[in-house]
């Protein structure tokens, strides 16, 4: 009796314990849920309309922190690209790269500085003007539970012949019979496609789009060695005049890269052409030779 009454006690008190750091984990989620609510949107859209057409893409002084963080992941970025080149943006986990794209995309604002379209800075556009010459694709990209021929025009109206020429760019031959099949297995003679053909997919919707700016976020991680590489050639080697800015860890890629943006701890380590960054700077070097060895 006496020894079940202290068992009792100390399973109350465990519960005690367990309970209250369970109340806690969920007051602290209720707190950053109320912050969340008080958040005022402090991005603000421009007016003046983009039409697609730019000479020079520059950042000053840009630095940046998350709403809702006291860190600063981007620190004083200092660059400027022209349009129609094509840009590899490498570096270690976290050191900015997809951030660095969110604030292109506009997805926020810089917290100092300014990113501007030739004189005129990005956030004087009024964002959806601008997002219409965009376009992007990432690790994360959507599939839609439509037909092939949806899933790359994006309801976008344009000839078969071109949807066509876009799944061949990235390496999908899709018959014209199949390309109204629907990409679920909901579906009546619905299909399933694997990771790396639903990444390709995203990559032909991305090219469908005509756009002047494009951003490619690790794109590619679904795709094995070779379908990488031949994307790639063939993504970037068309002369299509778009300006292609590409995430990538995969150090194969950035040949083909006019020039490569070395992030480290979110600031810029080097922008060259990747002959010279793998001269000049001994990180890059050294992460570049790393992964050529593993490949050997
Ligand atoms: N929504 C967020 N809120 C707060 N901090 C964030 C958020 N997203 C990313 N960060 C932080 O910003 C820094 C840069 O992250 P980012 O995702 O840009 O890195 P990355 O170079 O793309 O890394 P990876 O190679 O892993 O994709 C990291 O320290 C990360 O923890
Ligand atoms: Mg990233």
């Amino acid at each position: 009796m006496y020894i079940s009454v202290i068992a009792y006690l100390v399973e109350g008190m465990t519960r005690l314990v367990e309970d209250s750091s369970l109340l806690y984990a969920s007051l602290l989620w209720v707190k950053k849920y109320q912050r969340f609510l008080e958040f005022k949107e402090k991005q603000t859209d421009g007016t003046l309309e983009f039409k697609g057409d730019f000479k020079k893409l520059k950042l000053e002084h840009v630095s940046f922190m998350y709403p809702f963080s006291k860190v600063e992941v981007l620190h004083d970025l200092n660059l400027e690209f022209n349009a129609g080149e094509k840009i590899a943006i490498v570096g270690e986990n976290g050191s900015g790269k997809s951030t660095l794209v969110k604030l292109l995309l506009r997805y926020y604002d810089s917290s100092k500085g300014q990113i501007l379209l030739d004189e005129t800075p990005l956030s004087m556009y009024r964002c959806a003007s601008y997002r219409k010459y965009l376009s992007a694709a990432f690790q994360d990209f959507s599939r839609f539970k439509l037909s092939v021929a949806t899933n790359v025009s994006a309801l976008k109206k344009g000839p078969i012949s071109k949807i066509k020429a876009c799944l061949a760019r990235v390496g999908l031959t899709i018959l014209e019979a199949d390309l109204q099949q629907n990409l679920s297995k909901e579906f009546d003679h619905g299909t399933e496609l694997s990771r790396g053909q639903w990444q390709k997919i995203a990559l032909a919707r991305c090219l469908y789009k005509d756009s002047s700016l494009c951003f490619l976020d690790e794109p590619t991680s679904a795709l094995d060695a070779r379908s990488e590489q031949q994307m790639y050639q063939e993504f970037l080697a068309a002369d299509t005049g778009q300006t292609i800015l590409f995430v990538t860890h995969r150090m194969s890629a950035v040949h083909l890269a006019d020039r490569v943006l070395f992030l480290k701890n979110g600031t810029i380590a080097g922008f060259a052409p990747h002959a010279q960054l793998l001269q000049s700077d001994q990180t890059y070097r050294e992460l570049y030779q790393l992964q050529k060895d593993a490949y050997k």
